[in-house]
């Protein structure tokens, strides 16, 4: 009997050590030490044995008995420190490691270049003046100078809407508005967005910002037109910057100009930007065609104004060195995330 029982103690104490989980150790348990199990079923024959043979094997039985007690003990222990260690692990804090930043939320470049424009302007004594981006064609043309089937309306690829109203081509309909709601003296801005039916490239987008400027006083020249847009530029860009000044053609001023940028993202070598030119037209203006004013009402032997569409996007890849004005809506986080 000491034989079967040194067997079933070198088996099961085998079976202990290979054991990795805790359902195949508590079998095991179930196995050698439960009720029906084998080291029970062997104790259970000890009574036919003589009384001298039973207290030794029943002693020998007994440490054999305990032995893997024990080495079942110990793969306890083994199996609840392998759980404890991969929890550890998963959930291992580093206290000193340092926080991450949390992602916030920013104003986009337009609106920001926009705000710091709205506070240069406002400096000097500018109103803000707003007005719809679904517009009809007296605010967009007719009352800018652009009668029906003037060649003029063709400078601006137009989206009209079912109920012959469009979306806004420029922000020079405010200026309208403007006058409608307020007489002269006068000065204002009309940040805003505008919407042309146009093919996109590098420098052209069919939705884009456009500030619009207005003045309306006695003896309003392009001298002060001048001394405004130069104020602007150095504040924006917060240096010199070369720019030109050449004739340009829109119905509503006279005379009118195009103010050009020397092109800040070649330094005026020529890129896609500016089209190889050097050059970035920014800021048409001009001093307001007298028909535009007496639209509204206003004597033009009192007063004279001046008028300018600065083109925001322009600005500010000027001013951040931006070179496709696609960026601006195409809603890549890492783009935003620079300003
Ligand atoms: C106008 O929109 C006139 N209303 C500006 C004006 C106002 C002239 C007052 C005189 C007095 P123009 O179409 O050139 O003009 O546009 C003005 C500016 O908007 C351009 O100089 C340019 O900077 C910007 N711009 C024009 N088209 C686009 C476009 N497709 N994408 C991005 N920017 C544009």
């Amino acid at each position: 009997m000491k034989e079967k029982i040194l067997e079933i103690k070198d088996t099961a104490l085998n079976k202990i050590n290979l054991v990795i989980s805790q359902d195949e150790l508590n079998n095991l348990r179930i196995q050698y030490l439960g009720k029906k199990g084998e080291m029970t079923s062997v104790l259970k024959q000890l009574g036919s044995l003589s009384p001298e043979e039973r207290a030794e094997t029943g002693k020998f039985s007994n440490i054999a008995k305990q032995e893997i007690e024990k080495a079942i003990e110990e793969k306890q222990i083994v199996l609840e420190n392998a759980v404890y260690d991969s929890i550890k692990e998963a959930e291992w804090i580093d206290i000193s490691s340092p926080a991450k930043k949390a992602k916030s939320g920013r104003l986009h470049p337009i609106t920001q270049i926009q705000n710091e424009l709205e506070n240069i302007f406002r400096s000097m004594g500018f109103g803000i003046f707003e007005g719809p981006e679904k517009e009809d064609d007296y605010h967009n043309f007719e009352a800018l100078n652009i009668p029906k089937d003037h060649p003029a309306r063709d400078m601006q690829d137009t989206f009209w809407l079912e109920d012959e109203t469009l979306l806004r081509t420029h922000t020079s309909s405010v200026q309208i508005r403007t006058m409608e709601n307020v007489k002269p003296p006068l000065q204002g801005i009309s940040p805003g967005r505008v919407f042309r039916y146009e093919a996109t490239d590098a420098s052209h987008e069919n939705t884009f910002y456009q500030v619009e400027g207005l003045m309306v006083g006695k003896d309003i020249s392009v001298a002060n037109l001048i001394y405004v847009m130069k104020t602007l530029l150095k504040e924006i860009f917060k240096k010199d910057v070369k720019i030109r000044l050449r004739p340009g053609y829109f119905p509503f001023v006279e005379p009118g100009f195009e103010l050009d940028i020397n092109c800040l993202i070649c330094s005026g070598k020529g890129c896609s930007v500016c089209k190889q030119s050097g050059w970035v037209e920014l800021l048409p203006c001009g001093l307001i065609h007298p028909n535009v004013l007496k639209m509204q009402g206003v004597d033009t032997e009192e007063y004279s104004g001046f008028a300018f569409g600065l083109g925001l996007n322009r600005l500010v890849m000027m001013r951040y060195g931006i070179d496709d004005i696609r960026h601006f809506m195409g809603g890549d986080i890492r783009f935003l995330d620079q300003f």
